[in-house]
């Protein structure tokens, strides 16, 4: 396997013509970007279409120290736009209005469509206007539970046009967490379908949200509307036939089809001009705590640094095809799937299914059916792919891919290496974007013609960002070194707050470190400047890619009337990236059993949802506990991984109950 100080050189195909052809372009960029920040975005701002002008001197101001007073960020503001306006009338007037947006494939081969910028326009404006008319406001928020199909990018930009905050929900969540979600927005409106295939699996979406619905009313909050898209009848079930469905259930009043009320809506809706610092939209995301974080979004810098960090770490050009597999549910579809593509007038395919379905080369297939200049996906995914024979890979021209990305989680270099040199036949640039839901876009990544590749290495800031890496006392580590990942201001798409709750932003992000944010990962800086993201520090999993706090798990877990306690830590897998692994103690009644074991498994399915099934679960009698009480963690993961090198054990209260859980590990952990 290739050293920390093995390099790959970008291909000089990919560094020809690219927006940034070398690692000195790539630092002077940086350098001005953060010397003069309002001219480097000013100058990207002035692409797109204000209502209300730029103040250029009052660009940029920000307080990233909680010790001088509340932390703050803002750019451009004062300005107004609308972002649907900037992603669609704005490319229809300069001529791509028969230029397709998206090329939709669906989850089984017979199924595929295409909608170009004008339709997609004319869609946004159809819904908006149905938005408008079921009484949405600017500000209103709206709760989208989705598949992937070209109506959950109309219900984004169509919130966008009027001014409402949209709120996807990854539609693997379950109705529990679904409904927590709906009722700390108070969502007014929720976007649905009556199902989806994934694979050869049916997804019945509306049921699930039925459920969430019935929780949240029995809280006191009623969605007033409920659009329903019908899906399930147009497109074709594993088995070849139509899904016949006459089975959703619609309550009178509350709930409409979105085809009887879409297509006679007029085609045309002037846009609410927003302020730049007016929301865009919320995501949750997992909270160590437990409860999740409603990240809020706003306008102007999300706008200009999702098309920015697009066009550079894509090197996009307009006649290329972009693929990027996220689920829209997740903060990747939102700025790549949607955004960012739009604003530069991409044209991308969205895909519905799985990587395996109807065979382990779906992927493929797709690239080499629609020409995949760039595609984007995550390690989990390679990994599971890699499992295949290589044939699966080869048989198909991949002739078209350029720019490789990966997201979500580090990529092991076994995986890199597979991509790309299997995927990417050592031509294509590898982009190792490293983010979160709360920075909006890229921040660490390299840049496909300009940074020499290193697989695992996040490499180097985009422009804009200055990470700096602090150790436990706060002190800045230069550089070789590793600790806290943290950067010293914002960049445009910075998360502007917490939905209701602007303390919890600032103690979760900004406390533990004055004047930085702080991004709850670990990293180090090699020998070469190059950055290593080294994963969570804090109490957070990453089971393929998706973030969930062991504090939410334990604290589902622990409801079980079996029950006494749980410790859940993280255990390396080989295709999830991480794995739960639960340590439980029941009561004095409770019976350790399968049964048992069967039951909490689906508790977690049931309340967060089947992506966090744990997949051990150990009867620990007893927990190793400091004196004081506090669970040892890192002793716990040391047991998940059966290594016995568990270091300084000298302030447990009972060391011999280490010993105890090393001997009783079940057999399949
Ligand atoms: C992890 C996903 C290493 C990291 C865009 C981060 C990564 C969390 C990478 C955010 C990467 C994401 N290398 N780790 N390239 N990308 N992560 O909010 O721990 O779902 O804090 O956003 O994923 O996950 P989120």
């Amino acid at each position: 396997m290739p050293s920390q100080r093995t390099v790959y050189e970008p291909h000089a195909s990919v560094v020809k013509n690219s927006h940034v052809p070398s690692l000195a372009h790539y630092e002077e960029m940086h350098k001005k970007s953060l010397e003069k920040p309002e001219e480097f975005w000013g100058e990207i701002a002035k692409q797109f279409y204000w209502e209300t002008p730029i103040d250029h001197k009052n660009f940029f101001r920000y307080n990233f120290d909680i010790t001088k007073g509340p932390i703050f960020t803002k750019w451009m503001d004062g300005a107004t736009t609308n972002v649907s306006y900037n992603l669609l009338d704005r490319n229809v007037r300069n001529g791509n209005g028969e230029k397709i947006a998206f090329y939709w494939e669906g989850n089984h081969p017979d199924d595929y469509s295409r909608l170009t910028y004008k339709r997609l326009l004319e869609e946004v404006s159809r819904f908006a206007n149905v938005l408008k008319s079921r009484g949405v406001q600017k500000g209103d928020r709206v709760a989208v539970y989705m598949p992937m199909i070209l109506e959950a990018v109309v219900t984004i930009l169509a919130c966008a046009r009027i001014g409402a905050i949209h709120s996807l929900v990854f539609a693997g969540f379950s109705a529990d967490s679904f409904s927590e979600r709906i009722l700390d927005c108070r969502a007014k409106v929720l976007v649905t379908s009556d199902g989806a295939w994934r694979g050869e699996k049916l997804l019945q979406l509306k049921a699930i949200c039925d459920q969430a619905m019935s929780k949240c009313a029995q809280k006191g909050h009623n969605v007033e509307t409920c659009v329903v898209v019908s899906h399930l009848a147009r497109v074709t079930s594993p088995s070849g036939t139509p899904y016949k469905s006459n089975k959703t259930p619609m309550t009178d009043g509350r709930d409409i089809y979105w085809q009887d009320v879409v297509p006679q809506a007029s085609t045309s809706c002037y846009p609410e001009w927003m302020e730049a610092e007016d929301p865009l939209f919320m995501l949750y995301t997992s909270g160590s705590t437990g409860k999740p974080k409603g990240v809020l979004h706003t306008t102007g810098g999300y706008m200009i640094y999702a098309a920015t960090t697009f066009k550079y770490v894509f090197d996009y050009r307009p006649s290329d095809v972009y693929w990027c597999t996220a689920d829209i549910g997740w903060i990747t579809g939102h700025t790549y799937v949607v955004y960012g593509p739009l604003a530069n007038g991409a044209t991308s395919v969205l895909y519905e299914g799985t990587p395996f379905y109807p065979d382990n080369d779906r992927f493929w297939v797709v690239v080499d059916k629609y020409k995949v200049n760039q595609f984007y996906t995550a390690p989990t995914a390679i990994r599971a792919l890699m499992k295949f024979e290589d044939d699966l890979v080869t048989r198909h021209d991949l002739s078209s891919l350029r720019v490789l990305g990966s997201v979500g989680e580090p990529i092991n270099p076994e995986a890199w290496m597979w991509y790309y040199k299997l995927v990417g036949h050592e031509r294509c640039s590898i982009v190792d974007t490293f983010w979160q839901t709360e920075t909006g876009g890229h921040v660490l990544t390299p840049l496909p013609g300009a940074t020499p590749m290193k697989p695992g290495a996040a490499s180097f800031p985009f422009f804009g960002v200055q990470p700096v890496i602090l150790d436990e006392a706060g002190k800045e580590v230069k550089g070789e070194g590793e600790g806290y990942l943290v950067f010293a201001r914002p960049w445009p798409s910075l998360m502007r707050s917490l939905y209701n709750d602007h303390d919890r932003y600032e103690t979760t992000y900004f406390t533990k470190f004055p004047g930085y944010y702080c991004t709850g990962d670990g990293a180090k800086r090699d020998a070469d400047g190059y950055l290593w993201v080294t994963g969570r520090v804090d109490d957070m999993l990453n089971v393929s890619g998706h973030l969930m706090s062991t504090a939410e798990v334990e604290s589902i877990l622990t409801e079980h009337p079996s029950l006494a306690e749980a410790a859940v830590v993280a255990k390396p897998h080989p295709v999830k990236g991480e794995c739960l692994y639960c340590f439980i103690t029941t009561t004095e009644h409770g019976v350790f059993d399968d049964k048992l074991i069967k039951e909490l498994k689906q508790i977690v399915r049931e309340r967060i949802g089947p992506f966090a099934q744990p997949d051990v679960i150990q009867n620990a009698p007893a927990l190793p506990k400091t004196r004081s009480g506090k669970i040892m963690r890192r002793i716990l993961r040391k047991i998940a991984v059966n290594d016995r090198d568990v270091g300084d054990i000298s302030t447990l209260a009972d060391a011999m109950v280490v010993e105890q859980l090393f001997a009783t590990r079940p057999k399949n952990a």
